[in-house]
């Protein structure tokens, strides 16, 4: 039936009606809240590319958390800065590292049971280097040793796992690093910890903010020889479907909406949880418009969380996480 039976306009009459048949939804419960710890006590030192996020000592970032608990928050993802770095990411491992600690802290604490604490596992924040892995060298030339950076991933996955993390998820793109995680947690009677893969990370110009957050900026080269060209959708449902056969529980897809295209074959094809990373560039880039009075702030940040889900995913981890769940109430 065509126009004039039909008119679509019928339905979207009033705020009430377009309601009723709105067919994707938002809730605080789905969005998970990055966080990146630094040492220290009483810090709260602001990222000059990310408007509104901090680098926060563990006091700093008991509150924080708290505040996200209130809010009904899906959870956070876990990220820190060492004292040191080193060329074995001594600090990635260590059982007393630095988000080894707050998740310990975190754990204690009961009002922050309705939160998820996911640990991302890579080793960048905490090599000299600034590498996802472990970097061979050779004269002039250098690579980033797969095999090498397997037994350190796993050592902090499941180091991770046994001061408390609910999930651990590996960013750090190298081949077989889930069975290898998912081997070493089993050896360490954490077989019940899932693992978050982010199967589909690619090598992106949007993690720049993150870099200056987590100061994991590489040294020296790119991470293209690991991370996913932008041009590859095929190739990210290989990565997947290795990932899944290797045991990873759930999937995380990176960035998020230069990438919805991906998501969306990922949702078509795969049944598992999968989640979306709203990146730091996506983050300030929206921002930037803000400042400037180019975009409406609220109705533009949640048309783009909107839009991930609409993609198809299931849960969205974003630095707009505080501020959507205020505005869902
Ligand atoms: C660590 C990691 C990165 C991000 C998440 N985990 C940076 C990178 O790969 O360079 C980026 C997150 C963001 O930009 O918000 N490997």
């Amino acid at each position: 039936m065509n126009f004039p039976v039909t008119r679509m306009r019928r339905l979207r009459r009033t705020e009430a009606m377009r309601s009723l048949v709105r067919e994707t939804h938002l809730h605080p419960g789905a969005l998970i809240y990055p966080l990146f710890l630094c040492p220290g006590e009483g810090v709260r030192r602001p990222i000059g590319s990310m408007p509104n996020v901090y680098n926060l000592s563990l006091d700093e970032a008991v509150k924080e958390a708290e505040r996200c608990a209130a809010l009904g928050l899906g959870g956070l993802l876990l990220f820190g800065l060492p004292s040191q770095k080193d060329e074995e990411a001594t600090g990635a491992w260590a059982d007393d590292g630095i988000v080894q600690n707050a998740l310990r802290a975190f754990k204690k604490n009961r009002t922050l049971d309705s939160l998820v604490m996911m640990a991302d596992v890579c080793l960048c924040e905490y090599t000299s280097h600034g590498h996802c892995g472990v970097v061979a060298r050779d004269g002039d030339h250098y690579h980033v040793d797969n095999d090498a950076s397997l037994a350190l991933l796993a050592k902090t996955a499941a180091s991770l796992a046994r001061a408390g993390a609910d999930i651990v998820a590996p960013s750090d793109m190298m081949d077989g690093r889930v069975a290898a995680m998912r081997e070493a947690m089993d050896l360490a009677s954490l077989e019940d910890v899932p693992i978050l893969s982010y199967a589909s990370k690619f090598a992106s110009a949007f993690y720049g903010p993150f870099r200056e957050a987590a100061d994991s900026t590489p040294q020296f080269g790119d991470r293209r020889s690991y991370q996913m060209d932008g041009a590859n959708l095929r190739e990210a449902m290989r990565e997947i479907e290795l990932d899944i056969a290797e045991g990873a529980d759930m999937l995380l897809m990176k960035p998020a909406m230069p990438y919805l295209d991906v998501i969306r074959e990922a949702r078509q094809r795969f049944d598992l949880p999968m989640g979306a990373y709203q990146v730091s560039g996506e983050y300030s880039m929206l921002h930037a418009a803000f400042e400037r009075g180019w975009l409406e702030p609220q109705r533009a940040m949640m048309e783009s969380l909107l839009s991930i889900r609409r993609a198809g995913a299931d849960f969205i981890v974003t630095y707009f996480a505080k501020d959507a769940a205020q505005v869902l109430g």
